[in-house]
């Protein structure tokens, strides 16, 4: 086994060395390098990223890389290739940009593909295999560490666009969680690299909903001393599209300012009652409880049950020991 994940290791990089090879040998390379520019990107970002390119063909990469039964079946297995009904395999990824997708060693996993124009789907990622399994893995998580001897926080945005996107433009500790929510074990890599996180997701619908999911995924791993902190971008907008039009600075800026989890959580609560009536305040303080109760214990924790106590409750200590005793018990 161990043996069959260094060949398939070995595989990968040598096809994402062949799709960058292809930026500069493919017929079509100019259509892919116009693309590439034209989304703001120069030469040594592509290059520290592997960005590469596969032309548009059932067998552009299957040409260089199937051997026999055995090396199809790799590619197969590796998520590559699609057996289909045909007599051979063919490539999964056509006429697309393709993303290396590293693990934090630096080893090709899988890929991510971008259609130059409005095809759909817009992206085509590598399915789950036996060596990528994406709800664990970051993108750009490894090219973060790379850029930075000591990291002091991560941003996690929703796309490969954006992660390369701000490395372009010097903010070089950006990851994409690769796929909608931000998983627990993808925030658990995350505090275990630094302790403060900045969420930053797409301003629209998907992209509230993705902050509220990760805040509810990282209530367990909030200690003293680690943060979580969410930027909500004007609709419409996403991190590639904000630090093309404002630059590092003025994102950097937006990234000091992001809304702690606290906030966060305490501003979408009281959403969702009537704060005028006391029977809103009393669900509003019921509310708190399952969240409350993922939190360990901590500073944090001891003075968001105070905050409660303070300005929904009665403030008296009888409600404090009420509510606290509440919590800990998960009534
Ligand atoms: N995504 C995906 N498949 C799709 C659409 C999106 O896997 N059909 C994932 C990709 O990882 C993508 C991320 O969700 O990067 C965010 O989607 P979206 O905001 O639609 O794309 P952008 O990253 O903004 O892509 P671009 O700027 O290239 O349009
Ligand atoms: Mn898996
Ligand atoms: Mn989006
Ligand atoms: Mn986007
Ligand atoms: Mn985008």
């Amino acid at each position: 086994i161990y043996q069959q994940k260094q060949d398939d290791y070995e595989l990968m990089a040598q096809i994402s060395r062949f799709f960058q090879q292809q930026l500069k040998v493919s017929t079509d390379k100019d259509t892919a390098i116009k693309y590439l520019k034209g989304r703001g990107l120069s030469g040594e970002i592509v290059k520290r990223f592997g960005i590469g390119y596969i032309s548009d063909a059932w067998d552009g990469m299957m040409n260089s890389f199937s051997r026999n039964g055995q090396a199809n079946q790799q590619l197969i297995d590796l998520g590559m290739a699609v057996a289909g009904d045909k007599k051979r395999p063919y490539d999964r990824f056509r006429g697309r940009i393709m993303f290396p997708i590293s693990d934090k060693r630096g080893r090709v996993i899988g890929f991510g593909g971008r259609v130059l124009g409005d095809a759909k789907p817009k992206y085509l990622n590598s399915p789950e295999t036996r060596i990528y399994h994406k709800g664990q893995e970051l993108y750009g998580l490894h090219e973060a560490k790379q850029a930075n001897k000591k990291l002091k926080r991560l941003v996690v945005v929703e796309g490969y666009m954006d992660v390369v996107a701000l490395a372009q433009h010097g903010v070089d500790y950006a990851v994409a969680s690769l796929g909608t929510a931000t998983t627990f074990e993808q925030l658990q890599t995350l505090f275990r690299t630094v302790p403060n996180v900045v969420c930053c997701y797409d301003g629209d619908r998907a992209g509230r909903d993705a902050a509220w999911r990760a805040m509810d995924n990282a209530l367990p791993l909030i200690r003293d001393g680690f943060s979580l902190k969410f930027v909500f971008l004007p609709d419409g907008e996403d991190p590639d599209s904000l630090i093309r039009a404002q630059g590092q600075q003025a994102f950097e800026k937006i990234l000091d300012n992001a809304m702690p989890l606290s906030k966060f959580l305490f501003e979408q609560l009281m959403q969702q009652v009537d704060m005028s009536s006391l029977e809103g305040r009393a669900a509003l303080v019921e509310s708190f409880q399952p969240f409350l109760a993922k939190l360990p214990d901590s500073i944090l924790k001891d003075a968001m049950i105070n905050e409660i106590a303070n300005n929904f409750g009665t403030g008296s200590e009888q409600f404090l020991a009420k509510f606290t005793k509440h919590i800990k018990g998960g009534l």
